[in-house]
């Protein structure tokens, strides 16, 4: 159901690589808010193709670039101001990569020039595409800008790996950047902390049905969904909130508040019953 939310305002969506990407269902239901939007994604992810699919149903155009190389992030919003016709009102960051994970390197063992390249790519993307919007001065009064984090960045998930210095450092670059948009700019910037979602990079953690069951087991809600997130996101970018700015958002069906959970307490005592 639509309310308009987003009705005149436009966009630039990071991070859809298919149906399962939050991104993909934030770009769904942003069109449906009424907003129009770029949609964006590394050149090596456009190969894969699905994007396109996504770019037709919400009849918008795809630029590819990849979000740690600045020369890409500045034709990105230049191209996305003339397609849209005037400044961005939102942007969605939802990008996350770390070689060390994909290589199943151990947190003891990490390739240094690996873990480089995870915080280039899932942190300091985040500065370089703000920077670069700032300096152009592309985004709109009370615009709102978002990333997706993950509690990683606060308590210790052994496979999440340098994820977690990733997810530390973004969540900071969004108080830091979000003092000086606000203060300059009126742009508000935050972080949207997410439940575990089955998706390509949530999947690429190992042992990622058990994180996905037990953060399940111990949320009173749940585990928050894709589709769920693409909500909260909407809301972030509406005039809805905003006074909210220099965030770090819980979206985890109250993961974040509970020491245990009943579901679990019944699991362990039932383990130990059958031993
Ligand atoms: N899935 C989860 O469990 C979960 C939980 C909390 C937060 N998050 C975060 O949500 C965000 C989106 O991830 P997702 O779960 O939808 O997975 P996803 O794999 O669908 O999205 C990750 C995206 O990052 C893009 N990307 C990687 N390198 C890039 C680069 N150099 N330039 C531009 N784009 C690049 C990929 O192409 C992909 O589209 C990430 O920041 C992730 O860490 C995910």
């Amino acid at each position: 159901m639509s309310h308009n939310l987003l009705k005149g305002k436009r966009g630039i969506i990071f991070g859809a690589l298919d149906e399962s990407s939050i991104a993909w269902k934030v770009a769904e239901k942003c069109y449906a808010e009424g907003a129009t939007f770029t949609l964006t994604n590394a050149p090596i992810a456009m190969r894969m193709g699905a994007i396109n699919q996504l770019a037709e149903r919400c009849k918008t155009e795809i630029i590819p670039a990849d979000a740690t190389v600045v020369e890409d992030l500045e034709k990105l919003i230049d191209r996305s101001m003339e397609v849209l016709g005037g400044k961005i009102d939102f942007i969605l960051h939802s990008i996350g990569m770390s070689p060390n994970v994909r290589k199943s390197k151990p947190y003891t063992d990490l390739s240094y020039d690996f873990l480089m390249k995870t915080l280039d790519v899932s942190a300091i993307s985040f500065h370089k595409v703000m920077q670069v919007a700032y300096q152009k001065d592309a985004i709109s009064e009370w615009g709102s800008v978002v990333g997706l984090t993950y509690i990683a960045a606060q308590r210790t998930f052994p496979s999440y790996s340098d994820m977690a210095e990733a997810k530390a450092t973004l969540e900071s670059i969004a108080r830091s950047f979000g003092y000086h948009y606000g203060k300059n700019k009126k742009v508000r910037v935050n972080t949207i902390s997410q439940s575990p979602t089955w998706t390509t990079a949530g999947s690429g953690v190992k042992g990622f049905d058990a994180f996905f069951n037990y953060a399940d087991k111990l949320s009173p809600l749940g585990n928050a969904s894709a589709d769920a997130c693409a909500d909260y996101c909407v809301f972030l970018f509406s005039d809805m909130s905003k006074m909210i700015t220099m965030q770090n958002l819980y979206h985890d069906g109250g993961f974040s508040s509970v020491g245990v959970s009943q579901e679990i307490m019944d699991m362990l005592s039932n383990e130990t019953e059958s031993k």
